[in-house]
């Protein structure tokens, strides 16, 4: 198999991407966190038809995690991310950084964004997006890429990054990745591995609750109604508790009350104790 260049230092990144740039490349930048699977590999494949090269960073971003959640078990499988990306034949360069690296002692510096990332995932996860924006932040100004790519899997994510690289005049194109499903459905997702047998099959259930419902809205039932028969759906299905189902404006993600415009229908929920996000036009 090729190796794949690793930098681990920005100073060893910058010096790789001068190189490039010079040529007059154009440079493709995938964020992701590892354990890294096909929805990421539709990513740096996707990236190469907005780039020549791709450079694919892999840092679990402490300040995206709240003290109570999952970020010591989030998992690190670096060795195999390696190879899949050698395999995949599109990346140019993996970016692995160590937290110190990336932030440095003394660290005192946040980045907010509001409009895209009120409510929803911020209702509930408070700290995520100025966590996920910082290090985006740190990574664009690291790699200063051409284009950066981030999947709607995370729907809430992307429009939150767009809003933050328009806000800053970042000179970056962001486009957005499909959402790569397993054979049921379910969104591929790194948490998926905490699934047991039995959470497996009720997680497969939440894409096709959303197919359902919007279904349901597209044919008149009214947003509220539609939201709340999801709620219950995703409860009878096996969910251990919904943090939220709604249907929003696709560009905005505001409230709506009819679907004049592009709507968007997004849910988070648990299986147990894990937490699965997923969403899809209406
Ligand atoms: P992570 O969850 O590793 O995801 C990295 C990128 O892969 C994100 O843009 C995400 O939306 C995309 N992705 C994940 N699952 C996908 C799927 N099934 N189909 C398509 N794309 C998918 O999102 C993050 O990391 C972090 O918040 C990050 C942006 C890297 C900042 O730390």
């Amino acid at each position: 198999m090729p190796q794949l260049p690793i930098a681990s230092t920005l100073e060893d990144l910058r010096a790789r991407i001068s190189g490039w740039r010079k040529d007059g490349a154009r440079i493709g930048l995938v964020p992701t966190m590892g354990a890294l699977h096909e929805g990421h590999l539709s990513l740096v494949r996707t990236i190469k038809s907005h780039a020549d090269k791709a450079v694919v960073s892999i840092f679990v971003n402490p300040a995206q995690f709240a003290p109570h959640e999952d970020f010591d078990r989030y998992p690190r499988t670096l060795g195999t991310d390696l190879e899949k990306l050698a395999a995949s034949n599109a990346a140019d360069l993996v970016f692995a950084p160590s937290v110190r690296e990336m932030y440095p002692q003394g660290f005192a510096t946040g980045i907010s964004v509001g409009g895209p990332s009120q409510g929803l995932e911020t209702d509930f996860r408070p700290h995520f997006f100025s966590g996920v924006a910082i290090v985006v932040c740190k990574l664009l100004l690291a790699a200063m890429p051409d284009v950066a790519i981030f999947g709607e899997k995370d729907y809430q994510q992307l429009l939150v990054i767009r809003r933050m690289v328009a806000d800053l005049n970042m000179p970056i194109d962001i486009p957005g990745g499909e959402i790569v499903r397993e054979a049921d459905g379910l969104a591929m997702s790194s948490r998926n591995a905490y699934l047991n047998p039995q959470e497996r099959v009720v997680a497969g259930m939440m894409n096709q609750i959303l197919r359902l419902i919007a279904n349901h809205a597209r044919n008149g039932r009214p947003i509220a109604d539609a939201e709340a028969d999801g709620r219950q759906a995703l409860l009878d299905a096996g969910f251990s508790s919904v943090d939220y189902i709604a249907i929003r404006d696709a560009d905005s993600l505001a409230q709506i009350t009819s679907l004049e415009r592009p709507a968007r229908i997004l849910a988070a929920a648990k299986v147990g104790t894990t937490r699965l996000i997923d969403n899809m036009p209406v």
